[in-house]
Formats: C-alpha cells, sequence, structure tokens
C-alpha cells in the first residue's frame, strides 16, 4: 500500500494507493493543500480514482469538489451528506474497490449524522469519530452524543485491537495509535456507559471553531469561499504599486483613470487626488453612464484591495480589459504617507 498522510494545522489527509496498480484515493483534502496532493500523487505514480470526505467537515475547507471536478472523477461521502456534489454514496458496510485495495465504510453517526469510518487492512481512517486521545465534539449540527456512543462502542473499538488509526484531525503532532491503545488511555473512552458518556460530552464546553458557518456553508452546498472568490478575482487582475500610481498621477496621465469604490462616507473622509467616486454597489448600474471608454487604463481602489479586487474583475468581465487594482488599497496610501483628499469633489 502506497500512504502518505498530510497534515494542515490540525487536518489530516491521506493518500492512499494500491501498490500494484497505482489506482489511489485522497481522504478529507483541504484546499490549502490542493496543488501538495497532486504534486505527491504524481511523485508516487498514482492515478487518483476518488476523493473521500468522511463526513461534512464544520472547521475547513474541503477541497473535495474542486479536485473531484479537476481530476474529472467522483466525490465519496456517505449516502447522508447533504453535499450536492457527492456523486458516489456510500452506505454502511459497502466497500470500495481502488485497484487491489478494498475500503470498507462503516456509518458512524454522532460527531455528525454522515459521519463514515473507512476500514482497510491493517488500518481504520476515523474521521472525526475517534481521535487520538479524544472523540469528534458532537455539540455542532448533526451532532449526537449518544450516536456517537453507539459508533465508538459498538463499531469502531470493536476492530481489531492491533488495527492502526488514523484520524481526521490531530492537534498535538501524532500521527497515528492503535484502537488498543486508545481503549487504554484515551480519556473519552473511560465512560463505558451511555449516560455518563453522553453526560461527559455534553458539558465540554468547547468554543466554535473559526470559520464554521463559512465551512458549513462551502462544504454543504459547493460554493465557493471568500478566499477561493478573491483569489479567482486576484488570477485576472493586475494590481499596481503605489509608486506606479504616484508617477501617473505626476504625470497627468491622460489615459489613467482613479475609480474609488469604497462608500461616500470614506471616500470623503479621504481619498486620492483625482479620485472619481463609484461605489461597488453601484458599479454595474452606472458603468455605461461613468465609463464611456472601455480602452481606458482604469486603476481601482478600495480601503485595502479586497474589494478592488472584485471591481476590476467585474470591469474586466464587461470588457474593461484594463482594469487594474491598487495593491493594498487606501490603507496602505495612508500608512505610506501619500497626499489625500477630503470631501466629494475629486
Ligand atoms: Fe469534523
Amino acid at each position: 500500500m502506497i500512504f502518505e498522510q498530510i497534515s494542515t494545522g490540525g487536518c489530516q489527509s491521506y493518500l492512499v494507493g494500491c501498490s500494484e496498480t497505482y489506482a489511489g484515493v485522497l481522504i478529507d483534502p483541504a484546499q490549502q493543500q490542493f496543488d501538495h496532493y497532486l504534486g505527491l500523487a504524481a511523485r508516487e505514480g498514482l492515478r487518483i480514482h476518488y476523493v473521500i470526505d468522511t463526513h461534512t467537515h464544520a472547521d475547513h475547507f474541503s477541497a473535495s469538489r474542486e479536485l473531484g471536478r479537476k481530476l474529472d472523477i467522483p466525490v465519496v461521502m456517505h449516502r447522508l451528506a447533504p453535499a450536492p456534489f457527492a456523486d458516489f454514496r456510500l452506505a454502511d458496510r459497502e466497500i470500495l474497490r481502488v485497484g487491489n485495495l478494498r475500503f470498507e465504510a462503516h456509518h458512524t453517526p454522532g460527531h455528525t449524522q454522515d459521519s463514515m469510518c473507512l476500514s482497510i487492512e491493517d488500518r481504520v481512517f476515523t474521521a472525526d469519530t475517534l481521535l487520538i486521545g479524544g472523540t469528534g465534539r458532537t455539540d455542532l449540527p448533526g451532532g449526537d452524543a449518544s450516536a456517537l456512543f453507539d459508533s465508538l462502542f459498538n463499531i469502531v473499538l470493536k476492530l481489531p485491537a492491533e488495527t492502526k488509526v488514523f484520524p481526521a484531525h490531530d492537534y498535538k503532532g501524532h500521527t497515528s495509535s492503535t484502537i488498543g491503545a486508545e481503549m487504554e488511555s484515551n480519556p473519552r473512552l473511560q465512560k463505558r456507559e451511555r449516560s455518563p458518556f453522553v453526560e461527559m460530552m455534553e458539558h465540554l464546553n468547547l468554543s466554535a471553531p473559526t470559520h464554521l458557518t463559512e465551512a458549513l456553508r462551502t462544504n454543504m452546498s459547493g460554493g465557493k469561499t471568500i478566499s477561493q472568490l478573491l483569489s479567482a478575482a486576484a488570477a485576472q487582475v493586475p494590481f499596481v504599486s503605489m509608486r506606479e500610481v504616484q508617477e501617473c498621477i505626476a504625470k497627468d496621465d491622460p489615459d489613467f483613470l482613479l475609480l474609488d469604490v469604497r462608500e461616500k462616507d470614506a471616500y470623503e473622509a479621504g481619498h486620492i487626488p483625482g479620485a472619481k467616486h463609484l461605489p461597488r454597489g453601484q458599479l454595474e448600474l452606472r458603468v455605461n453612464g461613468d465609463l464611456p471608454d472601455p480602452t481606458r487604463r482604469i486603476l481601482v481602489v478600495c480601503e485595502l484591495g479586497l474589494i478592488s479586487t472584485l471591481a476590476a474583475a467585474t470591469l474586466r468581465e464587461l470588457g474593461f480589459l484594463h482594469a487594474t487594482a491598487l495593491d493594498g488599497g487606501m490603507k496602505a496610501w495612508r500608512e505610506g504617507n501619500l497626499p489625500t483628499r477630503q470631501g466629494s469633489s475629486p
């Protein structure tokens, strides 16, 4: 078996391949490592046949949908997964064959309703059902402490004691454990009766994961994250430095139009001298009247350089092929002690 564990913060992803056929799968990929996974698969000579999410993640952005599309392969999840892009759904005890490897799905609700663990040969991918020295939490949407009790004690922990455990998360630098070691020392597994276990799980008082709503929104729907939206826009837009802007202003370059897309109050509090005001929210409505020359070089300015990137990308789609954005926005401009003008006129 070809096996790579890839850690992103606390999130663990796995590239697993058949060493005879070089067919592989990717389990729980995270968006930040998109290129890394493809590089690793290429290095190992693997062709990825499936990308698998063990459950709907609430704490990181899954790369499954993009990888599925990019590689033209199915996204595998449990039958109960809400994600519309999961096009290959497994039920309890079904087996996914990949080359000569056989992954057996175990439906293990509790952390989420759609959680599944996958066992193969000497190991089990335990998702967020069983972690090293812990368990998945049950206080997020779809969580159920009593269901987690059943999933742990009646399914996962019934696997042979020597089975290697590979969880979807580890925040303490561990890479793997075994069922036997967890039974012996995992503090969450010491309450082996249902009610004390449920009582313990319901009183953990954990803080909510960062990006909870955005992760659930994108992982359940396949929609984009804000940073994906911004990087897709940034990929189409060149940026201009503050120095270049100063030179254009100094030359009084007639081909150069500064366009400030912030709200009125922010514009009036201080803008780059000469900058025309057109708020982002009115861009599409006013573009024909306010920007009649599509060949002009337009430099879009906002507060941080993010909204201007989206606005410049929109302008490019509308045919303003020389739309660019000011790198760092007005914040950087002010921090550079560069001149600003107050009031409503450019
Ligand atoms: Fe999770």
